[in-house]
């Protein structure tokens, strides 16, 4: 008997497409959805979707939050895993267009919740949270049990509500779900609206890049690939449900706290050129620093991050390049 389809959602955003190429690469066959939408470059989406090209995938330009619409999709394939990734990214967006986050984010998500819960042998929604919803935390690295009620973001409240959520629709109808919370991905692909791609355009243009607080931040970076490792291995495991135990929560980071200057050093080694400086203040909703404990997810996922930043950050670059030509 076929393995039944996977259904991603924003498979045409960075981390969906790489998701779905290596589910494709493993003979999965994947039901795709994505709106398309210009949040940023919507030829950038239209061009990872063609590297998506293959018999086993099937796009459907929808969106999320339009429930009819994806009640249709999901009763053609009746899949029974599932994975999340479309939502309205971003945490200084969140500030300028609320809106977009409670209907991609809040009512998207729930959509998604109601399809799987009445699907027949459903065995796992795994979705895409971040590190964002450890708030100003200093408890470092931070660890998936520690308090996270603190959001100081609209994009993180949203997310921390896609874990209660899919925590209430886990007790109420033993529904499995898997959340994962992300940290700074990047790399080939990657999203316009974040570190690596603004720092990689702006140097090669000549013009200065935005710094803000000094460059005073660290981030656990994590390239592409082995988020990628970590969301396979979760859509293959079925969680088990325990009454009144919450759904597993994993953090993929790199558990390795960089500055975020070194991304710039490199990108500047790897380009060959200096960057110019423009110093900004500490962005609201920003965070300072997060740091990823990963031993839950090496436990029970096998996940082992296997890219440092050395490598990762040259590779974006070669790919920025010969993306843009
Ligand atoms: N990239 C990171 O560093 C990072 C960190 C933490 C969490 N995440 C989360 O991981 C997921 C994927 O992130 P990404 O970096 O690939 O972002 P992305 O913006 O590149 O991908 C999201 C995709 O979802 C689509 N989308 C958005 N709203 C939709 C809707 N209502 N209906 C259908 N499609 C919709 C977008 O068009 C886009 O193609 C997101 O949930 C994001 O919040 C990402």
């Amino acid at each position: 008997m076929s393995k039944s389809p996977v259904f991603l959602t924003g498979c045409a955003g960075f981390i969906g497409m790489h998701t779905t190429k290596r589910l494709l690469d493993q003979g999965e066959t994947v039901i795709g959805v994505d709106n398309i939408n210009p949040y940023y470059s919507v030829d950038l989406k239209r061009d990872r979707l063609k590297q998506l090209e293959h018999p086993n995938f099937h796009f459907h330009e929808v969106d999320i939050s339009d429930r009819q619409a994806m009640e249709k999709i999901w009763t053609t394939y009746e899949p029974k895993r599932a994975i999340n990734l479309a939502a309205q990214a971003g945490v200084r967006y969140s500030i300028e267009n609320p809106f977009a986050y409670i209907s991609s984010n809040i009512t998207g998500f729930l959509v998604m919740l109601e399809l799987c819960r009445h699907q027949k042998d459903f065995a796992n929604l795994v979705y895409a949270s971040t590190s964002s919803i450890y708030g100003s935390s200093t408890n470092m690295p931070f660890v998936e049990d520690q308090m996270t009620a603190v959001p100081i973001s609209l994009y993180a409240a949203t997310k921390s509500g896609n874990e209660l959520m899919a925590q209430s629709y886990n007790y109420l109808y033993g529904m499995p779900a898997t959340g994962l919370r992300f940290f700074t991905v990047y790399g080939p692909w990657g999203r316009p609206d974040m570190a690596a791609f603004k720092f990689t355009k702006a140097i090669l243009a000549g013009e200065p890049l935005d710094l803000y607080n000094a460059g005073k931040m660290k981030r656990d970076f994590t390239y592409v690939e082995d988020i990628v490792s970590g969301v396979v291995a979760a859509v293959n495991r079925k969680p088990t449900n325990k009454i009144g135990e919450r759904h597993p929560i994993y953090n993929l980071g790199n558990n390795r706290c960089e500055d975020l200057p070194r991304i710039i050093t490199l990108i500047e080694e790897t380009l060959g050129k200096k960057a110019l400086i423009n110093n900004m203040p500490m962005q609201l909703g920003d965070v300072k620093e997060t740091y990823a404990n990963i031993d839950k997810a090496k436990a029970e996922l096998g996940y082992s991050p296997q890219t440092t930043i050395d490598t990762g950050v040259p590779n974006f670059v070669r790919w920025y390049m010969d993306y843009h030509k």
